[in-house]
């Protein structure tokens, strides 16, 4: 099969080469220049494992090109749009330009028989009415959409081997027949190795991925949501959320309390998902979401207000240590990172912040050039009179006391993920505060 994938971000990019990993002949879109050239060259613009290794192959293959040059589509018949959906400034809304601009620029090079197909997290709506501009401008083309799950860290596996395959198709039985056709062809391997799908229509399809995505959101401010009243009776969340996941229904996955939740996706979804049902006249329908959104926020504020307090009263010309940037493990991704919010927040209180990380500092870098970043554990606990712990990390989960003791001002940590061991931290005579446990 012959593809195009507009938009190499962290979505686009790992759809292009998986693709071409699959044994399909690929180009791969965008119009930030240093990104098409990067990948052109077999090098992964932004940290994701293995994503290095099947550019290389694929490159190697000859069937994965880069181009900033939409005309570059031409010849393919599936066109996915891969493009971002980000929080417009100012509004709870997604921002629909790029993913406009990508159709309007794919328009005046669409064949008979070509698959226009949206992979972009976007509002209800939205792929009936690209579908009727599509059909306007190339009465021989026709667009499906196909929601994208993968998870930042594991986009590869997500991608060759998702755990489920969604296609959204026109209410035309015919066009719907030649859509499913097409799709099958590009995701053989997978429908092969019984991955369930589901097709269904353009509405279902847009919104099973927000709803999925407000789900998790949701799952994660309940159990932060018990966390807070276990901090107030001195009961432990980690326990608890064991207890509870044991019933099957519920299920022991993302209820991991915390600093709560990040990324470019699940922050932006459900305020985006909340601004389209008012739009719709529903508001109330998804008005738990804006809860779910105050109590991650106040997850962040919960940590800064814990800094300050066991520092005495005040972060002024404090030094704290901070180690996680990252939005979670696994990933260079800082969009909406609640640990980079929180070492900005402290460096706003006048807190002398060294902050690390082993893959975002470049980006943590450019977004608040202000901190203070430095590449080792050791260079960001030097002299701290508290550790904050705020991506669990490998490296960061194995740290123990005795590594940083000698080097710390003041034996003092705040475990923001719950991965350490608090009796290890307690019986080397640290001061150890977690989230929503002992
Ligand atoms: C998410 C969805 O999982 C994915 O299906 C969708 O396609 C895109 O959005 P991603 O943003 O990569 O993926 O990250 P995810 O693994 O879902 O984690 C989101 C955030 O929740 C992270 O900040 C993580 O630290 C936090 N989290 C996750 C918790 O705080 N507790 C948990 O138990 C699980």
């Amino acid at each position: 099969m012959k593809i195009s994938v507009i938009g190499c971000g962290y979505l686009g990019a790992v759809h292009a080469a998986a693709m071409a990993e699959l044994g399909h002949d690929v180009v791969g879109i965008d119009v930030d220049e240093r990104k098409i050239d990067a990948l052109a060259s077999g090098q992964a613009p932004f940290f994701e494992p293995g994503l290095p290794e099947i550019l290389t192959s694929a490159s190697a293959s000859g069937r994965l090109t880069f181009s900033t040059d939409m005309a570059a589509v031409k010849g393919a018949t599936v066109h996915f749009v891969a493009v971002g959906t980000p929080q417009k400034p100012g509004s709870y809304s997604a921002d629909m330009t790029y993913v406009d601009a990508a159709v309007d620029g794919l328009l005046p090079y669409l064949q008979d028989g070509d698959l226009v197909v949206g992979k972009s997290t976007v509002p209800v709506g939205t792929a009936s009415r690209l579908a009727a501009k599509v059909k306007d401008s190339a009465p021989g083309a026709n667009l499906a959409w196909n929601p994208e799950f993968l998870r930042e860290g594991f986009a590869v596996q997500d991608t060759i081997s998702p755990d489920r395959l969604v296609y959204g198709v026109s209410p035309d039985p015919e066009v719907a027949g030649k859509s499913r056709a097409l799709l099958n062809e590009v995701y053989a391997k997978a429908l092969n190795e019984q991955t369930p799908l589901v097709v269904t229509d353009y509405a279902t399809a847009e919104l099973v991925k927000v709803s999925a995505n407000a789900f998790l959101a949701t799952k994660i401010s309940f159990i932060n949501a018990i966390a807070e009243i276990a901090e107030v009776t001195g009961g432990n969340v980690t326990e608890l959320a064991d207890a509870i996941g044991f019933d099957t229904r519920i299920g022991r996955r993302f209820l991991n309390a915390g600093i709560g939740f990040g990324g470019g996706c699940l922050p932006k979804d459900i305020r985006a998902f909340g601004a389209r049902a008012e739009e719709l006249g529903r508001g109330e329908s998804l008005a738990f979401l804006k809860e779910v959104d105050a109590i991650n926020l106040r997850r962040r504020q919960h940590v800064v207000d814990l800094v300050v307090e066991m520092l005495g009263g005040k972060a002024f010309e404090k030094r704290v240590a901070v180690l996680g940037l990252a939005f979670k493990p696994e990933s260079d991704d800082i969009r909406d990172s609640p640990s980079l919010d929180i070492a900005v927040q402290l460096n706003g209180l006048g807190a002398i912040v060294r902050a690390t990380d082993p893959e975002a500092i470049q980006n943590a870098h450019a977004k608040h050039p202000q901190l203070h970043f430095v590449d080792t554990v050791a260079e960001a606990v030097e002299d701290a009179e508290i550790v904050l712990l705020l991506t669990e990390w490998k490296e960061y989960r194995s740290i123990l006391p005795q590594q940083i003791e000698g080097l710390v001002a003041g034996k003092q940590i705040i475990d923001g993920r719950n991965v350490l061991d608090s009796a290890q931290w307690r019986d080397a005579g640290w001061t150890y505060r977690a989230m929503g446990r002992p």
